[in-house]
This record gives structure tokens, sequence and C-alpha cells, in this order.
């Protein structure tokens, strides 16, 4: 008796501890495509490097812009979707951990030439509570000249990419939005132009409110890139649900195998949401 009791407390503290955490844990990162290009010790590298970050970090979703290669051998237990070239020579891919997640719909497609999206919709395997969560992993195109009109013309691509999946009120985007915060736009002349708010790009693609305040997101950083001495801000995770517990820069100072001269690999983001 007394033992089965044991057991019973023990099993079920056990069975919550591997299968959920309450933490949803996310990565963003571009390592850009001049690494896996005649630069094989980089390729190498970030390539291990992903699968280490997935295990040591535990994520859940791991959004990796210009990781151009098929040597990637993922753990047990994570899925790569839109692991190919997609629109040019883009790459956009979605890594999941289907211990944790199960896809209902997935995609891949182009937010504009040359600028690749994968999403999906999954439900929650390790707690059914948590319902459905709409996850977007993006490479916004250049927006910085306003005319060109990269900034509108890629959130209507995926605005549309959101009504397709549809089905779910939780939202999170991975992306390298090649756009900076009003703060850092302000901050250098050459950086005048189009600038979001954390709030604004999720205001734009229609999943929050105007005025409803600052989302759930990983602080800014500057991340691009490794040959402009990391001074663009651009690479961003934010949600619409959950609350920040953590948010990690990592590769600051950049790793010595991407430090060559026409690399424009750039920092990556971490961030926890307790959900
Ligand atoms: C993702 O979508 C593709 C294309 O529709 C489909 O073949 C694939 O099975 C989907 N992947 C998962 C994990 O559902
Ligand atoms: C900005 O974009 C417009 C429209 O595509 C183009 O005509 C113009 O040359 C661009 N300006 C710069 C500085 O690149
Ligand atoms: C940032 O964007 C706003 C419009 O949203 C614009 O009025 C402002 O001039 C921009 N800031 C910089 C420094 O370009
Ligand atoms: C790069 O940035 C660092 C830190 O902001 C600065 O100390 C350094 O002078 C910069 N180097 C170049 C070449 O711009």
């Amino acid at each position: 008796m007394r033992m089965s009791i044991v057991c019973a407390t023990l099993c079920l503290l056990y069975s919550t501890a591997v299968t959920f955490a309450g933490e949803i844990v996310m990565l963003q990162w571009n390592p850009h495509w001049q690494c896996f290009e005649d630069h094989p010790e980089c390729s190498a590298k970030a390539t291990a490097m992903v699968a280490e970050l997935l295990t040591t970090k535990n994520l859940d979703f791991a959004n990796l812009i210009e990781l151009e290669t098929t040597e990637l051998e993922l753990p047990a237990g994570w899925v790569a979707l839109g692991d190919f070239q997609s629109c040019g020579h883009d790459w956009d891919s979605l890594i999941y951990n289907a211990k944790r997640w199960r896809v209902l719909a997935n995609t891949t497609g182009c937010m504009l030439d040359s600028r690749s999206y994968t999403a999906a919709r999954f439900m929650s395997i390790a707690d059914p509570s948590l319902g459905e969560v709409l996850a977007i992993g993006a490479h916004y195109p250049q927006t910085l000249n306003a005319s060109s009109q990269g900034y509108e013309k890629g959130t209507a691509a995926l605005k549309q990419v959101i009504k397709t999946l549809g089905g779910s009120d939780q939202f999170v985007i991975m992306a390298d939005t090649n756009t900076e915060g009003p703060v850092a736009a302000a901050a250098s002349p050459e950086h005048h132009g189009v600038n979001k708010t954390n709030g604004q790009l999720l205001v734009d693609l229609g999943v929050w409110g105007e005025g409803a305040g600052a989302p759930p997101g990983a602080k800014l950083f500057n991340g691009c890139c490794y040959n402009d001495n990391f001074s663009w801000q651009g690479d961003r995770i934010v949600a619409n649900f959950g609350r920040v517990t953590s948010s990690e820069v990592l590769f600051n100072p950049a790793p010595a195998w991407a430090a060559f001269n026409t690399s424009e690999f750039h920092r990556a983001v971490v961030l926890t949401l307790q959900v």
C-alpha cells in the first residue's frame, strides 16, 4: 500500500517532468549562406551546433535561415519542415520537437522572391490543455527602403499563410525580419527607414491588438552580421501568448569558425516562454 502511494507520487512527478515543464523554448538563427559555400569548417560546425542546441537547450521550435546543407543529422525526436531550397536559392527550416508537438498542417513558400517561410499549426502532445500553436519561421526581405514595399509585400504573404493554416489563436513568429526597432533605427542615420516594434509587427500580421502594448518576445539585439560588425537588429522571436522567462543571445563573440571576411553570420537568440 505505502509503496504504491510512493510510486504513484514519484511516477506522477517523473512523468510531469519528462513530458511538460510548462515552458516553450525557441531558437531563431541565421548562420547565412556563405558559411555553407566554400567554408567546410563553418558548415560542419554550424550544422553540428544545431543538433547540439536542440538537445542542450531542449528546444520546442527552432527556425534556421539559410542553413543550406543536407548534412544536418537531427537528434532523435526532432523533425524538420521546409529544410530545402525554396524561393530561388533561399532556405527557411522549421525544426520541432516531435515528442512534444504534432503537426496538424504545414506549408513552405515565399514571402517574396528569394525570401522563404515555413509555417505549421501544432498540437501539444505534452499538455493537451495547451491546445494549438501556430508557428511561423520567416526570412523577411530587406525593408529599409520604404518605397520598395518589401515589408508590406512580405507581411501580406504571411497574413495569407496565417489565414490558410488558421485554427489557432496562439501565435509565434521566429524570423530574420530585416527590420529594426525604432530606437536602433534612430541611433544611426544610415538605418533610417522602415522600423517596427514587436507590437507593430504582430499588429501588421493581424495577431495582436493595436495599443495592446508590447507582446511577449525576445529582447531586441544587434545580431547582423559578422562582416557588418553586428550593427543591425532584425532577428526576433515574438509571441501573442505566454510570459517571457528568459531571452538569451548566443554567439557573442562570434565563433572563430564563422569569422571570415565575407561571412554574414548572425548571432542567435533563444526565448523561453512560460505558458
Ligand atoms: C508537411 O506538409 C507536406 C506537404 O503538404 C506533407 O507532405 C508533410 O507530410 C507535412 N509534414 C508533417 C509532419 O505533417
Ligand atoms: C528604393 O526602391 C525603389 C522602388 O523599388 C527604387 O526605385 C529605388 O531605387 C530604391 N532606392 C534605393 C536607395 O535603393
Ligand atoms: C520609424 O518608423 C516611423 C513610422 O513607423 C517613422 O515615422 C520614423 O521616421 C522611423 N524612424 C527612423 C529613424 O527612420
Ligand atoms: C565593432 O564594434 C565594436 C563594439 O561596438 C567596436 O568597439 C569596434 O570598434 C567596431 N569595429 C569596427 C571595425 O567597426
